[in-house]
């Protein structure tokens, strides 16, 4: 009885290895496991053992069996399922299936808009760090200690000298400290200022920020830079009007308004920028001769921009990522 049994697990195993289809599969069932098959011959044969012989060769034969039967399952399983994909497969006439590709955020689409704008007036690129000291933010740009200039703008700290920049202008200063000019440079970035968050506020927003420094810039050839912008941006017809402001590192100063009438609304003038005259005492700072050099900046919102181009009357939907929101600037 023993060397049948080892005999009918060395036979199955062999049988086993070139089941390959679904035909085969079901000669070694009738083969192996079927009413007349050879396992239900081993226990015919099992039935008529001597008594004293039967407890040793039950459980053998059982376990013999039930691993057969499991290899057999297995089997199974794996040429079915090879043998669907292999079906699914053969429809070559079936369309491909599509990519869903994204599209670039309606802030990403503007600043392209204002970075190829500037680009085609001649200025680089330049950009800095989020994480600024309170020396490039404040103190080189003319802002002196507990003057009240930096009330303007609502900072977070991370410690006595280091901040999140409020705004673009400390990479004019990187700018400044790391080479000589002329400078004819747009600076995009994110910045941070710590107000109530609203409709019109948000905890961070982005500017791009300008700056030219050559021996012969004048303030005609900043508003026209900037009206030439405002035209290429809002349209040929755009009305617009330059302000009179302050800021600490510009003098004289201005800030730009456009004329905003949605339709079936009031009309209203919006302030789209910031500008000026580079102050000599900025230019002190970072040892750039003001008797040699002049320059202008500016510095704008993308988001500002965004809201006016495309009517979007609230900063918090560009943070959001709502998809309804997000879908209509594809
Ligand atoms: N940095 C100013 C702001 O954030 C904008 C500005 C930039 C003004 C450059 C003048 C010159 O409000």
């Amino acid at each position: 009885m023993k060397d049948k049994i080892e005999q009918v697990k060395k036979d199955f195993a062999e049988d086993t290895k070139a089941v390959n289809n679904l035909e085969l599969l079901e000669n070694l069932r009738i083969k192996f496991f079927s009413r007349n098959g050879i396992f239900a011959q081993l226990f015919e044969d099992f039935k008529v053992l001597p008594k004293e012989e039967k407890p040793l060769y039950g459980k053998v034969l059982n376990e013999e069996k039930n691993s057969a039967q499991n290899i057999f399952d297995e089997l199974k399983i794996k040429i079915e399922s090879n043998s669907k994909e292999e079906k699914d497969n053969t429809d070559l006439t079936l369309p491909g299936r599509s990519n869903k590709i994204g599209a670039l955020h309606v802030l990403t689409q503007t600043l392209d808009e204002i970075k190829s704008i500037f680009k085609g007036l001649g200025f680089s690129i330049y950009t800095g760090p989020e994480l600024e000291s309170d020396e490039n933010n404040f103190e080189m740009l003319n802002f002196p200690d507990d003057h009240p200039a930096r009330d303007m703008q609502d900072t977070y700290f991370i410690n006595d000298s280091f901040l999140l920049r409020t705004h673009t202008s400390p990479v004019q200063v990187r700018l400044m400290k790391s080479s000589k000019p002329p400078f004819r440079a747009i600076m995009p970035g994110r910045v941070y200022r710590n107000e109530a968050i609203s409709a019109k506020s948000y905890c961070l927003f982005h500017q791009v920020e300008g700056l030219v420094i050559d021996t012969n810039v004048t303030f005609a050839e900043l508003k026209g830079t900037l009206v030439y912008f405002a035209k290429q941006l809002f349209g040929e017809d755009v009305k617009y009007r330059f302000r009179a402001s302050f800021f600490p590192f510009t003098e004289p100063s201005a800030e730009v308004d456009i004329w905003w009438q949605p339709q079936g609304k009031e009309g209203k003038w919006l302030e789209i920028l910031g500008c000026g005259m580079v102050d000599p005492n900025v230019l002190t700072n970072l040892n750039i001769d003001p008797e040699k050099y002049i320059g202008y900046a500016f510095g704008m919102g993308i988001e500002r921009m965004a809201m006016l181009k495309y009517g979007i009357d609230d900063i918090r939907l560009f943070f959001d990522n709502d998809k309804r929101f997000l879908n209509q600037f594809k």
